[in-house]
């Protein structure tokens, strides 16, 4: 059973100005409105201010700032009811590449954000990855769960599971209120142009070949951004004091499957794509078991069909240039650097 369900009313979301936060901002401002949202965000290479434009004034405010500043942190955080974190590195291939940033963003920022959360007596939330279990085998039919032993494979899902372990540890040392949930692979509009899906519909928007990484095999479990949402927003105001909970939305499609499905739907040739260079320790299998998220707290997603959200995703991108052409250049030139 839950805990005594708890009210935000003046909330920070770091990392607001990203894929999934941004998407977390439109929902809260969409479905609650006693919500007053303050996005904190440093606008790196990943950050967009478009992606919240246009939102009302006196619901959203945005603070460019980082979160590893704990002098910016004590400006803003008191007046604020609750943190929901999730500012962060995210891209795997760039963890490899360079690593550093992960440590100082994924692990001292949430050091940072914990320490001011433990100053002034608010909630806290924290966005995870399904990434901090490591992988599945291809034909294991075991499914994530809450107890499943941490194994990280990258430098990033690596910073990720420590940063897991910074909130546990400052929630049983010093009494924190928080709660973390680790969810899949998340789709949908305003997503970088670095990742699987939208890397592959604009390379076909701009006449490139899609690129698939070893053998296509690898499974992902994916969910629609507005999913993850509402898992987030559950679990912050219904989830109990502690406790970590799974995302998932029951959508496991191996690479190249996927691949097919938007070569199909734009019009290609099933074959019109290259097979490029695997990603090192590149992870299998992930896939999320979601129960105590939907018996619990009975939260339940919305988008379960696949090909639907993908052909509106393709849509979106489609009517989108002006919002991912500028960063579609330097990210493909990173790509032929690495050799992917
Ligand atoms: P993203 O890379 O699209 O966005 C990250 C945002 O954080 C950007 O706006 C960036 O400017 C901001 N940021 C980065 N470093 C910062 C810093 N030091 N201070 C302040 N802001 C900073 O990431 P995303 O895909 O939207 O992921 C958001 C969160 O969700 C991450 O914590 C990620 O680990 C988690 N997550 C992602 C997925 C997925 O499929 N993408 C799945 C599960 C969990
Ligand atoms: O599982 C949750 C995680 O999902 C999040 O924690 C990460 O922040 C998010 O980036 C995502 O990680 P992945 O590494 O799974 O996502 P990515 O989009 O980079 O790749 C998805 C799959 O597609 C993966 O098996 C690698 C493969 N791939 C990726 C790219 C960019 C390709 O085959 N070709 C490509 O061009």
């Amino acid at each position: 059973m839950a805990d005594e369900v708890f009210i935000p009313h003046n909330i920070i979301v770091t990392g607001g100005c990203g894929f999934i936060g941004s998407n977390f901002v439109h929902y809260v401002v969409n479905n609650h409105p006693d919500v007053h949202v303050t996005v904190l965000d440093a606008l790196t290479y990943a950050g967009n201010i478009e992606n919240i434009a246009g939102l009302p004034a006196d619901r959203v405010e945005f603070v460019h700032g980082n979160i590893c500043d704990a002098e910016l942190l004590d400006k803003i955080v008191p007046g604020h009811d609750a943190i929901v974190h999730y500012a962060a590195e995210s891209h795997n291939d760039n963890s490899i590449a360079d690593p550093e940033p992960f440590l100082k963003t994924n692990v001292e920022g949430t050091f940072r954000l914990l320490e001011a959360v433990r100053k002034y007596g608010i909630r806290y939330h924290h966005v995870s990855t399904d990434e901090v279990y490591g992988d599945l085998a291809l034909d294991d039919p075991a499914k994530f769960t809450e107890s499943t032993p941490y194994h990280p494979s990258s430098p990033y899902s690596s910073t990720k599971a420590a940063s897991d372990m910074l909130v546990r540890a400052w929630t049983r040392t010093y009494g924190l209120k928080t709660t973390i949930s680790n969810c899949s692979n998340n789709y949908g509009p305003y997503q970088h142009v670095e990742k699987f899906i939208p890397r592959q519909i604009t390379n076909i928007l701009e006449g490139e070949r899609p690129k698939l990484y070893g053998r296509g095999e690898n499974v992902r479990d994916w969910i629609h951004t507005e999913d993850h949402s509402s898992g987030v927003w559950t679990i912050l105001t219904k989830g109990r004091i502690g406790e970590t909970y799974l995302i998932g939305a029951n959508g496991e499609k191996n690479n190249i499957d996927v691949l097919r499905m938007i070569l199909k739907m734009m019009g290609q040739p099933e074959d019109a794509f290259d097979w490029v260079k695997d990603r090192p320790g590149h992870d299998r299998r992930y896939a999320i078991d979601s129960t105590k998220l939907r018996t619990e707290l009975g939260w339940t997603p919305t988008h379960t069909d696949f090909e639907s959200g993908l052909k509106a995703t393709i849509d979106w991108y489609t009517d989108n240039r002006q919002w991912w052409e500028p960063a579609k250049a330097a990210t493909e030139a990173k790509y032929r650097q690495q050799g992917q």
